[in-house]
């Protein structure tokens, strides 16, 4: 019989550190109970000491999900762990993930400290951890560049105190897979006890190498791999859930399985993409856009034959429906929910109202709308309760005239308007936006990405803005690209 690899889906903490990707409660409440259909083992959902919003989640996800164990971040602290247990109090199964840098990096440069006072903290951690829960796993910050033989010594002690998963993080993304894997052999050669525990690998993508190490860590004993929906996470991300399970479903020839239920991955997929409003590049493994489209003469003539002449994986498999159906202005709030459903996304009665108030306004411009529409219409309802909001906006641009553009704002009830021009209807726009709004705001990311396609498409708008040395994110979505570009900015502007 094949070995099992427990999931360990980190998406809602290490996924939601990346600046701009934060989710509500609610938000994430909706990605959890996703997780669990999707049947991840283990749901790592906060980081409860580190905002009073983190530990909220903790609680509600503990409350609405049932079957995957709930796991909340610590560092080697007691009263981080004390937070971490009280609000896993309602969790049906609970772990505490705590841990400490093992690396020279870390113990000299962020610890000041030695190796045998860090290899104490931790022990100290989890026997801490040990009064509050049973399943407790330590985490060797910075594995990836921590010396094999002081790792070893780290892992048989914080074993001995008592956990029940080590994590062997490449936290940098630095290691080859070789390097990696071979780092996971030595822990199960050399760690007295390692049959007690088992080995969690958490990589990052930072060279590129974050599925091919957390596959060679699986191939030398790691029996838990932590990865998030999308590869999203801090830097270049995290390894991402739908390759690793995808390998090991399409590699019989390796002997290990997932509880994954793959055709719930390409709607999850969608619904972390639209929450998030963090775009999926077009040509990434297994839920990009191009990674079943076929465009070569020779490869169409190919599958038209026979799909196995090119597609190793059925679209079908991760949730791709070709089939999928497209609504209309016609479609009713029966069709529009009844879709959403398909797609994951459980929304609630005044939510769903809101949302079919929006579609109705888009399908008006569009003809049809397809499930990406439909998931971005999902996941951008935070417009509703701004104080500054956009009554109308005109914009005229054009071969051989300057681009003008005038703009009325409401703001908090009093009405302001405003009009300039631009090297362009963006430009004028913003200009004459920031006559009305005269806070000093320097643009630093300006994103613009059709939804479907065609000239009718709906385009998002994804910005940075820096004011008072301070980051702020804002999103916009239209089918006029104008019009998306000041939404977002005056997203960004709401959030000061
Ligand atoms: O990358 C890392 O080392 C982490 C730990 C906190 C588990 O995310
Ligand atoms: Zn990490």
């Amino acid at each position: 019989m094949a070995d099992k690899v427990y999931i360990f889906d980190t998406t809602l903490r290490d996924g939601e550190q990346v600046p701009g990707c934060q989710l509500n409660t609610v938000e994430k409440i909706q990605v959890a109970k996703s997780l669990e259909l999707l049947g991840v083992d283990v749901i790592e959902a906060g980081f409860p000491i580190s905002s009073p919003g983190d530990y909220n989640s903790v609680i509600e996800i503990s409350k609405a999900v049932t079957w995957p164990v709930i796991c909340a971040l610590t560092r080697a602290v007691e009263k981080d762990i004390d937070v971490a247990a009280e609000a896993l109090r309602y969790a049906h199964r609970k772990r505490i993930h705590t841990g400490i840098g093992t690396s020279d990096y870390h113990i000299r440069y962020k610890f000041s400290s030695t190796r045998e006072e860090i290899l104490e903290r931790a022990v100290r951690a989890v026997k801490y951890a040990k009064r509050y829960v049973e399943d407790v796993e330590f985490y060797a910050e910075d594995a990836g560049r921590t010396d094999n033989e002081y790792l070893a010594q780290v892992v048989e002690a914080v074993i001995k105190a008592g956990a029940t998963v080590v994590n062997i993080p490449d936290t940098t993304g630095y290691c080859l897979p070789e390097e990696y894997g071979a780092k996971i052999k030595y822990l199960c050669d050399h760690v007295d006890g390692i049959e007690n525990a088992i080995i969690s690998t958490h990589c990052h993508n930072d060279l590129g190498m974050a599925t091919a190490n957390t596959m060679a860590g699986l191939l030398n004993g790691a029996r838990q791999c932590e990865v998030t929906i999308n590869g999203i996470g801090e830097r270049a991300g995290n390894t991402a859930l739908e390759e690793i399970a995808m390998i090991l479903r399409s590699h019989k020839d390796i002997d290990l399985e997932t509880n994954i239920n793959t055709q719930r991955i390409y709607p999850l997929s969608r619904m972390v993409s639209g929450l998030m409003n963090m775009p999926v590049q077009p040509n990434k493994a297994i839920v990009g856009k191009n990674a079943f489209a076929h465009s070569s003469g020779i490869h169409q003539d190919g599958v038209l034959k026979d799909t196995s002449t090119y597609e190793i994986i059925d679209p079908k498999d991760v949730g791709i429906d070709a089939n999928s159906i497209v609504l209309t202005a016609r479609s009713g709030h029966a069709a529009l929910k009844y879709r959403l459903k398909v797609l994951g996304v459980n929304l609630s009665e005044e939510k769903l109202d809101q949302v079919y108030e929006d579609f109705l306004v888009l399908a008006d411009k569009k003809k049809v709308l397809h499930d990406d529409d439909l998931l971005m219409l999902a996941g951008a309802d935070r417009a509703h309760d701004r104080h500054i909001k956009v009554d109308w906006l005109q914009a005229t641009s054009g071969i051989g005239m300057k681009p003008v553009a005038s703009i009325g704002l409401d703001i908090s009830g009093e009405k302001f308007e405003a009009a300039a021009t631009g090297n362009g209807p963006v430009d004028a726009a913003i200009n004459a936006l920031r006559q009305i709004i005269r806070r000093h705001v320097t643009i630093k990311e300006f994103t613009i990405q059709g939804v479907t396609q065609g000239s009718d498409d709906c385009c998002k708008v994804h910005m940075q803005v820096e004011s008072e040395r301070r980051l702020y994110y804002g999103f916009g979505a239209s089918t006029d690209i104008v019009t998306a570009s000041i939404e977002a900015y005056v997203d960004c502007i709401n959030k000061m």
